[in-house]
């Protein structure tokens, strides 16, 4: 089987992380039986100074209509208003249809404070439907924005929420070790204050998690400010959180601190038979150049867009293989405490594979 992956390193350290996506594609062993092909895409900032625009048509259609999943590296904003900008991740999100994104959040074993858990967030709708208008009233201006929250999406992220609890578990049952033992999934909400939002996000939540497939999953609730509070106290308390799209943003960013670098970070873009692995970092302007960038989290969004794809296997190589590295910890980039140079840790994170 071969799969054909669209490349979109984009700005900065997105070009020196991308290229080893690449390198560990490559490196799978050909007993999975798997092959790749790839594409070049362009998107991003120095894309919109060369062609005026951030996600090149072109880009998209390749996707559409050649490939299986992507790796999208990161993308530079303008620092100051720039007409006809507008980012390239959250056009390719709604251009896709990828409903949802899901972060790892993952210490490596002997950790004292071990996390294990994932961050389910709704990608399409919730405040990012960017409904927002300025009324000049006799008290000065008021600015209103739309919340909306659909049955529809809440149903099928928290069906997604219930699916990757049950692969966890799976892959707990076939001898990985984890802190956790059975599958919990937990409802992020803030419906004692917004009923019918936050409400309808809830409910259909539920539901959707007392589908018989989801017998053997934990359903608890939590308000998203006692989310955050629990979530610094005791984070070995979670599996899969599922949240509307502005509180899994806010938790995710979190979330991502509990673990040291942004550097070991990633994230997927999810939706039908299509994934996009994408590493939570930015573009990173103050490494830019310098080959240390840190490439674990896009080694490990590699795993993520595999997973998506149905090759559970060949993700969990990959996992296992970057867990070796940073457990070792020999070969650590400088954002880790280490020396070692992007390059240094991808031949390190390979010879493991
Ligand atoms: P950033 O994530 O680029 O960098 C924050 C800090 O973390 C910097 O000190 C950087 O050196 C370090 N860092 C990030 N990734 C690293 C890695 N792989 N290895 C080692 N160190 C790493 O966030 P910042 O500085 O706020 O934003 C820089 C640019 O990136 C901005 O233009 C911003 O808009 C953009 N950005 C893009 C994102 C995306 O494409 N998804 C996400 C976040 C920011
Ligand atoms: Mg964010």
């Amino acid at each position: 089987k071969t799969l054909r992956i669209g490349l979109i390193p984009g700005d900065g350290i997105g070009r020196e992380v991308i290229p080893a996506g690449r390198r560990i594609l490559e490196a799978l062993p050909s007993s999975l039986g798997l092959k790749f092909s790839f594409v070049n895409l362009d998107a991003g900032f120095d894309t919109f100074k060369t062609t005026g625009k951030a996600l090149p048509e072109k880009t998209v259609e390749t996707l559409q209509k050649e490939c299986d999943g992507a790796l999208f590296g990161a993308v530079s904003s303008p620092s100051t208003p720039t007409p006809g900008y507008s980012s390239p991740i959250v056009a390719l999100r709604k251009r896709l249809a990828l409903y949802a994104n899901v972060r790892p959040v993952k210490t490596v074993k002997k950790n004292p404070s071990p996390v294990d858990l994932v961050i389910v967030r709704e990608n399409t709708e919730d405040l990012y439907v960017k409904e927002e208008k300025t009324i000049e009233t006799s008290d000065g201006k008021v600015a209103e924005a739309i919340k909306r929250i659909s049955e529809k999406a809440s149903w099928n992220i928290a069906s997604m929420a219930g699916e990757i609890a049950l692969r966890r578990q799976r892959v707990r049952e076939s001898g990985a070790e984890s802190i956790h033992k059975a599958p919990l999934v937990t409802i992020t909400h803030k419906s004692n204050v917004l009923s019918q939002t936050d409400g309808l996000f809830r409910s259909t939540a539920r539901s959707a998690l007392a589908q018989q497939k989801y017998k053997s999953v934990g359903v608890e609730e939590q308000i998203v400010d006692s989310m955050v509070y629990k979530l610094f106290r005791q984070p070995a308390a979670y599996d899969v959180i599922v949240a509307p799209n502005l509180y899994g943003d806010i938790l995710s960013d979190g979330a991502a601190a509990l673990v040291g670098s942004l550097g070991l970070v990633p994230s997927a873009n999810v939706g039908e038979g299509f994934a996009i692995g994408e590493p939570c970092h930015g573009s990173a302007p103050d490494i830019e150049g310098k080959g240390i960038a840190n490439p674990i989290a896009t080694l490990r969004s590699v795993g993520l867009m595999l997973e998506f794809l149905g090759e559970e296997q060949a993700a969990a190589k990959i996992y296992s293989a970057v867990d070796g590295n940073l457990e070792e910890g020999r070969l650590l980039s400088p954002d880790m405490g280490g020396q070692a140079k992007t390059d240094e840790v991808v031949e390190d994170v390979l010879r493991r594979l």
